[in-house]
């Protein structure tokens, strides 16, 4: 690589999105204008479990404005979902097996059971809600805290530890001389993007283009082909911009498939943005659980036992377990170690991924117990942790490809001042407020993901990659675009970064905190391809000007697992190459949180008032984007440490908040002022170095509030959300 320009990896590139998302010309999933667009609003079951007897669509019909209205009366047949599998990746699209308006059964409340199509949203809206519908009920279970003893052990999966043990930890908890045996619970989390899952559908000559606000146009792509019964190439998925997804917009959900279908049946384009309310009823969120995370240490603090085990809760229709015990394998060298999920069925919508699942509500359980046992053995957390920081993966001796944990909560301490904390609870108090500090770790494993990229550079120095990656807000063209720059000696500037549409080489997901590093693998390898096709450079000279001084206008390369809908031998060859890694080492970003809380003693009122947080992230590619990345993360954890909760009637088998205003987010006067720093040392292991930084900012962050409340307060809470009632 020629190096007569400063790189612009490691710096604060400005966004390449920003200027069209802060004037409006940025176009969402539900903001494609065709000719003679209607709009779509679906009917949601207000039964649990049943079977549909009658539908009266008259008033709906007689809506003016009413183009159309579908139920399973008269919807065209549409294949079932596929059956998730990872060695088909594409089938990880399933969010639910219910066929929707193809079958008069209902699993879950709000179930959507009709689409209305009309000239206007609002009267969509309004025909959709004149459905009358007449059930067979069927007995049902919804209540989670009634069924968790029927919970059966997860086996462990192609992705995914779902136990492990190493010595036999409950003896050794038995004999240990410090120790702590701790329960928690978590609610049930939505994503609550800001855009809501939105779609536009069009038909044209039998091929499908679909404009959705999705995690993988790939998958949404492969799942429309099937269910419709066309070719994947007569389907194109594009998804430019989404407002936010955190993991509820991987999976392909009823409302993408039947905007599909209404478009089909009505023959017009046909738009529709989930209510607020729709978003409740017809996607799914977080699992609950009940976790017990039991600690045996020594009187020096060595930790002797590490127990945790879990229960949570999918839809029977469907849902991904979250892996909340796998950060027991990897957080502390304990001598013994046992973790196992534990999984039960409830007739509720399929659970779903969301911002780190597993170890966001894993490590509150972890880094509270953590905090517990430093009370109990009279250490400082800080230094309890520092005790047990492992050279090996505690649980099979594997290496780490890169850890500096150690680092993070010594920059951190240092930074926050934590020295100055007093340990005894309730002993720091400023104007009335009584004052609380907390410290938990953050963890998260890195993954790669398939992904193929075409780069081409012209002889007038601009340079296009394209890749179906997604831009969900995080910057992720930005980061592509600097690392092109990079490799290929041009100015930011002169980079286009073309993402989120099947019609470019099948790109990763958005997910798992891997795409930056898996596109920059094979972005990396491109760019490698192409400057050796075009020649070394003289002095002083570019990449660019070898192409015009050889008489060449432009040169392409590409790179790639060749991993496309239907092509097995590419997503085989990157699971053995997966496997083959998952062998060798453990990798994953990590970092140190510190916070200060301040509980008002007469109301319990809990005002987070500072934060600083430490992350091992790996290289570092754009450190603003970066940093809200992190930050973001940081927010979306004081709304589940606090406030954020689905409350679903157990009795109905209904979410009764389904709403901005009774599910409450973190809004700007809940957050104060976030710090957050990296180490930037580069993983020798993944592409460029880069671990990824999407979900580890929010993990640690439930454990650091509880423990800064506790060290507040003098009262340990061990059920989220940490609100007021629970502390008086
Ligand atoms: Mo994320 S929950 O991997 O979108």
């Amino acid at each position: 690589m020629s190096s007569s320009r400063p790189g612009t990896v490691g710096t604060a590139v400005d966004r390449v999105d920003g200027p069209a998302k802060t004037t409006g010309g940025a176009r969402y999933a539900a903001e494609f204008g065709y000719e003679g667009t209607a709009y779509a609003a679906l009917t949601y079951a207000t039964v649990t479990r049943g079977r549909i007897t009658a539908m009266e669509t008259k008033a709906a019909r007689e809506v003016p404005g009413v183009v159309a209205v579908i139920t399973h009366l008269d919807a065209p047949p549409l294949k079932p979902p596929p059956t998730p599998s990872p060695l088909r990746m594409e089938t990880m699209a399933t969010a639910t097996s219910v066929n929707c308006l193809n079958t008069p059964e209902v699993h879950w409340n709000g179930q959507p059971i009709a689409v209305v199509v009309a000239e206007s949203p609002e009267a969509a809206r309004h025909a959709a809600e004149l459905v009358e519908t007449t059930y067979e009920t069927l007995p049902f279970s919804a209540d989670f805290a009634a069924e968790q003893d029927n919970a059966e052990p997860q086996k462990s999966s192609l992705l995914q530890h779902a136990s492990g043990r190493k010595g036999d930890a409950e003896a050794a908890l038995a004999a240990a001389p410090v120790g702590v045996d701790l329960r928690f619970t978590t609610p049930r989390h939505h994503h609550n993007a800001l855009e809501p899952h939105a779609t536009t559908a069009v038909w044209e000559d039998g091929r499908l283009t679909v404009h959705d606000s999705c995690q993988n146009v790939g998958w949404v792509r492969a799942h429309l082909a099937h269910r419709f019964g066309i070719p994947a190439d007569d389907v194109r998925v594009v998804s430019p911009y989404v407002g936010g997804a955190f993991g509820g917009k991987t999976a392909v959900w009823p409302g993408t498939v039947l905007t599909a279908l209404a478009a089909r049946v009505t023959g017009r384009p046909v738009r529709m943005a989930l209510s607020r309310e729709g978003v409740y009823r017809a996607t799914g969120g977080r699992q609950p659980s009940v976790q017990r995370l039991a600690l045996g240490a020594e009187r020096d603090g060595r930790l002797t036992a590490l127990v945790h085990t879990s229960t949570a809760a999918t839809g029977r229709v469907g849902g991904w377990a979250e892996q909340i015990t796998s950060v027991a394998r990897h957080l502390y060298d304990a001598e013994n170690i046992h973790h196992q999920q534990h999984q039960v069925e409830l007739d509720t919508i399929s659970t779903t991924i969301i911002r780190a699942p597993g170890e966001s509500i894993g490590s509150f359980a972890l880094e509270s117990a953590m905090d517990e046992l430093a009370y109990e053995l009279g250490m400082d957390p800080v230094e309890v942790r520092m005790r047990n920081e492992p050279e090996k993966n505690p649980i099979d001796g594997k290496p780490f490809a890169h850890r500096q944990l150690r680092e993070c909560f010594e920059a951190g301490a240092s930074a926050f001042g934590w020295s100055a904390r007093t340990p005894e609870p309730r002993s720091m108090r400023e104007r009335g407020w009584l004052v609380g500090w907390g410290t938990a770790a953050a963890y998260h494993p890195a993954w790669l993901m398939p992904a193929n990229v075409t780069v081409r550079l012209d002889a007038d120095g601009s340079v296009l990659v394209r890749c179906g990656f997604h831009e969900l807000g995080m910057g992720a063209a930005t980061a592509q675009g600097q690392i092109a720059a990079d490799a290929l000696d041009v100015p930011f500037e002169a980079v286009t970064v073309e993402y989120g549409d099947t019609q470019l080489p099948t790109g990763p997901g958005a997910g798992g905190s891997a795409q930056t590093a898996s596109v920059a693998r094979s972005l990396t390898a491109a760019c490698e391809k192409l400057t050796k096709a075009v020649g070394t450079p003289r002095e002083g000279e570019s990449y660019a000007q070898v192409l015009a001084r050889t008489g060449r206008d432009h040169a392409e390369a590409s790179a790639g697992s060749d991993t496309r809908v239907g092509k097995a031998v590419g997503q085989v060859k990157f699971m053995a190459r997966h496997f083959n890694d998952q062998r060798r080492w453990v990798r994953a970003a990590s970092g140190a949180h510190f916070c200060e809380v301040r509980v008002d003693p007469d109301t319990g009122e809990t005002r987070v008032s500072r934060w600083l947080a430490v992350f091992d992230a790996g290289r570092i590619v754009n450190t603003r984007t970066t940093a809200s990345q992190l930050r973001g993360g940081i927010v979306m954890g004081l709304g589940l440490a606090l406030t954020e909760q689905t409350l679903l009637d157990p009795r109905t088998g209904r979410i009764v908040n389904p709403s901005l205003s009774e599910y409450h987010v973190p809004v700007h006067a809940d957050v104060p002022p976030i710090d957050v720093r990296c180490l930037d040392a580069p993983d020798p292991t993944m592409p460029l170095g880069v671990l990824g930084v999407g979900e580890v900012g929010i993990t640690g962050v439930a454990a650091a509030v509880a423990n800064a409340l506790h060290h507040a307060t003098g009262r340990r809470l061990y059920d989220l959300p940490l609100t007021l009632d629970k502390l008086l």
